[in-house]
């Protein structure tokens, strides 16, 4: 069965704005897709919509079984939990220590500390950073920086990883080493959806590629193909 199913999904802003028009999609367990398209055309609403950002107006998300736009606000937990989010601006804490501030999520939790260690360490050894725990986020480059904000996501092991343009701040080799990292994550099991523009990216990596345009899908490129569109 599929991971995600969305089913006729629309999302209209309060603004008046439709964003999502009436899309279909399914994505597998352990699929690492592409999400490309011109701006504006409905990407981030889409993957925000997985892990309930936002609500779709109408249709369903279903995400390992779970109706995540009918759960309610209290049971909203139950979703985040599977799901670990990485944005092009990093969002980490700027005053805390690289180890805080992948162990946060952990804390709150309230895991053991014996745990919540043996999980940070494996996180930062896996995006490797390992030797960087003590650092503080401006002592850091920004691909290191993004492989903190990786880490964080992943400390607890969700089964999706959503990455809405991670490498959308960083230059070339910066960014290939960043897709290094997240090819590794999609092998270890954990299924990606990655929104991007960078069509260089894409066409290195071969993977599944959803081109959306005005809220809809217009294509749905299998593993292995090139892409032609360039934004
Ligand atoms: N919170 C919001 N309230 C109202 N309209 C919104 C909101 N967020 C996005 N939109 C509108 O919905 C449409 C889709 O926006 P979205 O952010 O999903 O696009 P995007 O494909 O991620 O674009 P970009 O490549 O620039 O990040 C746009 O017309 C945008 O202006
Ligand atoms: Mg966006």
């Amino acid at each position: 069965m599929d991971l995600i199913r969305i089913r006729k999904v629309k999302k209209v802003y309060k603004s008046g704005v439709t964003a999502i028009h009436n899309l279909d999609l399914n994505i597998k367990k352990g699929e690492f897709v592409f999400i490309i398209g011109p701006t504006g055309c409905g990407k981030s609403t889409l993957i925000k919509m997985l892990y309930r950002g936002e609500k779709p107006s109408n249709g369903n998300i279903i995400v390992g079984g779970i109706d995540v736009g009918k759960l309610r606000n209290g049971k909203v937990y139950k979703i985040r939990r599977r799901i670990g989010v990485v944005f092009q601006d990093f969002k980490l804490l700027n005053k805390s220590t690289v180890y805080e501030n992948v162990a946060f999520a952990l804390e709150v939790l309230g895991l053991p500390r014996a745990e919540i260690h043996s999980k940070v360490i494996k996180a930062l050894e896996l995006v490797g950073l390992k030797h960087k725990v003590k650092q503080y986020p401006h002592e850091l480059s920004g691909g290191e920086q993004q492989r903190v904000a990786i880490a964080r996501a992943i400390v607890n092991g969700p089964k999706i990883l959503i990455c809405d343009e991670p490498t959308g701040n960083l230059d070339d080799n910066t960014s290939q080493e960043i897709m290094m990292v997240l090819e590794e994550i999609n092998k270890l099991g954990t299924t990606i959806i990655m929104v991007t523009h960078d069509t260089e990216i894409v066409n290195r990596m071969k993977k599944r590629v959803i081109l959306l345009d005005s809220g809809r899908v217009i294509k749905d490129y299998p593993e292995g193909t090139y892409v032609n569109e360039v934004f």
